[in-house]
């Protein structure tokens, strides 16, 4: 059966997916930084950057509306700010874990008067209180495979973009080869292992592997973009394709 959304363990429908992945986000907030930077090797750092330089014609516009979804912590978000001019308009900043979204918040506010900053918004991804058409670039990293339903969450963002308008999805994949062979036991041995030491519970750093694995392979979430209406869809493999950066176009006609 082709994958619809994040399944984390025990959930039944989507609302109970949605919730079990809120609360995970919550619990594991205090820590989800160190955590992130350490099994990553900072390499996600990188990967944030390589995205917000992908947008950058867009994020140089002062007036350009932007919403970085499911932003956690706030890293992408500061990532992206590095590239609007000062004074620009404020990117928006949404998650629906609370816990994630305050520490974002407090890093936004920490910024020098006068730099370009954010908002933070709770928001649900699957149901945006932004108005319809209103948005020039969406980005979503590590945060779009974690949604309930993935055709859900690319019609919402459909909507609220301006015909157009960019999608940029960074997020985890499964390289092949001998490398992946490789990744594989450290993504589903040694990162579970490490996180359960740091964290010290096992379900959040099992979830993170379980669902890497159920998240659809590049041609599959390719073919899913252009079958909600976006056109120019492409992925770029980054790190030898342990992660990836998909970017579409909400296509002109809706
Ligand atoms: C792995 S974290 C990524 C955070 C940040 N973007 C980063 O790159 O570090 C995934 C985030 O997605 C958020 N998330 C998952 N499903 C969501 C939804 N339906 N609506 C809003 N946020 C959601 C979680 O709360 C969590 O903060």
């Amino acid at each position: 059966m082709p994958t619809t959304g994040a399944k984390p363990a025990g959930a039944v429908d989507e609302a109970s997916a949605a919730q079990s992945v809120q609360q995970m986000f919550n619990s594991i907030a205090p820590r989800y930084d160190l955590l992130n930077h350490l099994l990553s090797a900072n390499i996600d750092r990188l990967w944030w950057r390589r995205t917000a330089r992908r947008f950058r014609s867009t994020l140089a516009n002062p007036n350009a509306a932007i919403l970085d979804i499911c932003c956690g912590t706030g890293d992408m978000t500061l990532a992206l700010l590095k590239h609007r001019p000062n004074g620009a308009r404020p990117v928006l900043a949404a998650d629906f874990a609370r816990a994630m979204l305050s520490r974002g918040a407090q890093k936004f506010a920490a910024r020098q008067r006068g730099t370009a900053t954010a908002i933070a918004l709770e928001a649900d991804a699957l149901h945006l209180p932004i108005q319809s058409g209103s948005l020039d670039l969406i980005v979503s990293a590590f945060g779009f495979r974690n949604l309930a339903n993935y055709k859900a969450g690319l019609r919402e963002f459909h909507r609220v973009l301006k015909p157009g308008g960019h999608l940029g999805i960074l997020d985890f994949s499964e390289p092949g080869g001998l490398l992946g062979k490789a990744y594989a036991v450290y993504f589903h041995r040694v990162l579970p292992a490490i996180g359960r030491l740091v964290y010290g519970a096992a379900g959040p750093y099992n979830y993170l592997p379980t669902s890497v694995g159920n998240f659809p392979p590049p041609p599959e979430m390719l073919s899913l973009l252009r079958a909600t209406g976006y056109d120019q869809a492409t992925w770029q493999p980054y790190t030898f394709g342990i992660a990836g950066l998909y970017t579409a176009r909400r296509a002109d006609v809706a």
